[in-house]
């Protein structure tokens, strides 16, 4: 007779104890989460301003967040620190920008299997005239996009329009970025706030 109490109890307590441990102690970051960030650092020719980044506990690393219930990498804020955060700003006179300039080659495809990121930031680094990827669609829980001054080029990709939860979307300060056809945007239904200064229109239609 006592047995069925007794097991209620102990699913209970078990229950807490697993919730509990969630706001605690964060869950420890996803494993194939954490390689795809190590591989993204090791694209960076000289990723030295990423020196956090060691062990297993990607959810502390410098610009990384994670949801607390799931462990997911939610934001990855990359970020030059000397870059105002907003364009009403000017740089700040004593920060050494250049020191902090990520450099790569081109956006590491690893970053897509973050696949839960809703908010990603790469602005004032550099990608070597690279264009932005097409597969960023393949992020569609993105809300908030950031590439200002990263040195992209080309044309900006049709497929930014799949990504219907952003409310951010910051371009600007690409001068070899370029859009012909700016139908995609009609397609950003949450959109908030879009900046595209110096990028170029000359071409754009719709
Ligand atoms: C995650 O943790 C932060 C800080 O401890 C807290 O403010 C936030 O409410 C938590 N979020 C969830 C979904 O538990
Ligand atoms: C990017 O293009 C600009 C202008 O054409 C050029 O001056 C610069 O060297 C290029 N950068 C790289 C890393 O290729
Ligand atoms: C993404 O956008 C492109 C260009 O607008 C479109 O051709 C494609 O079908 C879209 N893909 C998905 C999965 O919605």
């Amino acid at each position: 007779m006592l047995r069925l109490p007794f097991a209620i109890v102990f699913l209970l307590t078990a229950a807490f104890v697993v919730l509990c441990s969630c706001g605690h102690a964060p869950l420890g970051c996803n494993e194939e989460e954490r390689q795809a960030l190590l591989r993204i650092e090791g694209s960076f020719k000289d990723p030295s301003s990423l020196s956090s980044w060691k062990g297993t506990s990607c959810c502390q690393w410098k610009g990384v967040s994670c949801n607390n219930l799931t462990g997911h990498v939610v934001k990855l804020d990359l970020r030059n620190p000397c870059y105002p955060v907003s364009h009403e700003e000017n740089l700040q006179p004593n920060c050494k920008f250049y020191d902090y300039v990520l450099e790569a080659q081109h956006v590491h495809p690893s970053i897509f299997q973050l696949k839960y990121l809703s908010y990603l930031d790469l602005s004032g680094n550099n990608f070597h005239n690279s264009s932005i990827p097409a597969f960023i669609q393949t992020l569609q829980h993105l809300q908030a996009l950031y590439l200002s001054d990263s040195h992209f080029s080309g044309r900006i990709p049709f497929n930014l329009g799949n990504l219907t939860k952003l409310l951010v979307l910051d371009l600007s300060f690409n001068a070899l970025l370029y859009a012909d056809d700016l139908y995609w945007i009609s397609q950003l239904s949450s959109l908030q706030y879009l900046y595209m200064s110096d990028v170029n229109l000359d071409k754009a239609q719709n």
